[in-house]
């Protein structure tokens, strides 16, 4: 057992490919199994149990402390709310070349008018959107990046529909390397935009929507030195991470009934999984939460795929939706999130349009606030409620991923009552009119203004 306090335990890692299983520590431009092309996984072989004994350089309960102790600590490794962490993630030769925002350290808040609306007595939500560019995006970025620079890239890029291309941007411009994003035109939020032309990124709108910038993208690594910040990059697997130790450590170490998720292209899912399955493993905790995954209905390839053909190969579909963080069709991770539904016991859950529009504004009304694709979480475990496969009584953490400010035209139009106005969905809609709040225009008088004040009582009153 090494001496904590004289030099931390370093843990090696390799890379496995998580179809075939070969092992390798080259891991190529694209982040794809040599022999078979599927995605590779970061392992830790020391990890594994030899004749019965863990084998781990460290005991839970000695890592515990020394992630507590650090929280005092002023280094900017240690103040970052992932690599607070590192003995669980790959090694890094030197902490200079780490690239970090004070990342993670997000709150955990209780949402007690969603518990009442959903049905359930313990509901808490894990702000992801309260990173420093405002996503889940920047703990796997500090990451990814960080290993970008160790390897020498002068560019990195990515596809994205707005997180993780702000992400990148500001990473690499911390780094002094250079940015590509490439994003589906005209489907991408004004504020994420604004960010990756601020942090400098090179923004390329493209005519044609998720699925096809990452076809792109990866045409573009096989001819020019770019260095590939998508989530099927492992390393970034291994800093969102970090979400879920994290969230325990918040739950100091016991963990809820329930995570609920959204899914887009399924990385967020696998590696809050893979940090469930690692710290089980590792004995932080005794048993696992049930991981769920929630998917729009006009973005559901996962909900397909389980549906369909029990997990076994991709349903793609063309995907479509106003949570615009979560249109994709084609998600890389599939695989990685199939095994984390079956190995945790979780679920999957599809939501419409609207329930994704009543439950921001039902988190927004707890005082939180989320994008979209983050209120997928709430509108899902409605359904999982209604459904029984969560009990009122078991404990609930929704995993809100982005940030209220993120499509603030959503925001606007569902106040304004103009989401649904002339679509189908219209009578289905009528359920929002409750939570529409609406700017006023008034004359520029005290007595216009308390006018309205008394309405709102007598009608609060009524
Ligand atoms: N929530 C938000 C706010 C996201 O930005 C994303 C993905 C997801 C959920 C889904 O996570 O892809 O790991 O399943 N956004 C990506 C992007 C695709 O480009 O920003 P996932």
């Amino acid at each position: 057992m090494m001496n904590l306090t004289a030099s931390e335990p370093v843990e090696l890692s390799e890379l496995r490919c998580i179809g075939c299983g070969l092992r390798t520590n080259n891991p190529g431009h694209k982040f794809r199994c040599s022999a078979c092309a599927d995605l590779l996984e970061i392992v830790y072989p020391g990890w594994d149990t030899t004749d019965g004994q863990r084998a781990a350089p460290f005991t839970a309960a000695a890592l515990k402390a020394l992630w507590r102790t650090r929280r005092k600590s002023f280094v900017p490794m240690d103040q970052s709310g992932v690599w607070r962490f590192r003995e669980l993630l790959p090694h890094f030769a030197s902490g200079e070349k780490i690239i970090t925002l004070r990342e993670g350290n997000t709150p955990l808040y209780e949402l007690p008018s969603c518990a009442r609306a959903v049905g359930v007595e313990y509901l808490v939500a894990k702000h992801q959107g309260m990173n420093p560019t405002g996503s889940f995006k920047d703990t796997g970025m500090t990451v990814a990046a960080s290993m970008a620079r160790q390897e020498g890239f002068r560019w990195v890029g990515c596809a994205s529909t707005g997180n993780t291309s702000a992400s990148v941007a500001a990473y690499a411009a911390r780094a002094q390397m250079r940015s590509l994003v490439l994003i589906p035109q005209g489907k991408v939020s004004w504020g994420k935009l604004s960010q990756s032309l601020d942090y400098g990124a090179i923004t390329v709108e493209l005519k044609t929507d998720f699925d096809g910038c990452s076809r792109i993208l990866d045409e573009v690594v096989d001819r020019m030195p770019v260095y590939l910040l998508n989530s099927v990059n492992p390393y970034r697997i291994e800093g969102q991470k970090t979400a879920a130790i994290e969230l325990l450590e918040q739950l100091d170490w016991q963990p809820p009934d329930h995570i609920i998720v959204p899914g887009g292209n399924l990385g967020n899912s696998s590696a809050l999984g893979k940090a469930l399955l690692e710290l089980g493993k590792l004995h932080f905790i005794t048993r696992l939460p049930k991981v769920s995954i929630v998917q729009a209905e006009g973005a559901n390839p996962l909900v397909r795929t389980m549906r369909e053909t029990g997990g076994r190969k991709l349903v793609s579909v063309r995907a479509e939706t106003a949570a615009s963080a979560i249109r994709i069709g084609s998600p890389a991770s599939w695989k990685k999130a199939v095994r984390v539904l079956e190995q945790t016991g979780g679920t999957v859950a599809e939501v419409s349009e609207v329930e994704i529009a009543w439950a921001k504004a039902q988190i927004g009304a707890d005082g939180v606030g989320c994008e979209p694709a983050s209120a997928v979480t709430l509108a899902g475990l409605k359904r999982l409620v209604q459904g029984g496969f969560v009990k009122p009584g078991e404990s609930v953490v929704l995993i809100l991923t982005g940030h209220l400010l993120k499509d603030p035209d959503f925001t606007l139009k569902f106040h304004r009552g103009e989401l649904f106005r002339d679509t189908e969905q219209r009578k289905e809609a009528e359920i929002l009119v409750p939570h529409e709040r609406a700017p006023i225009t008034l004359e520029a008088s005290a007595d216009a203004v308390i006018s309205v004040l008394k309405q709102v009582e007598e009608g609060s009153e009524a």
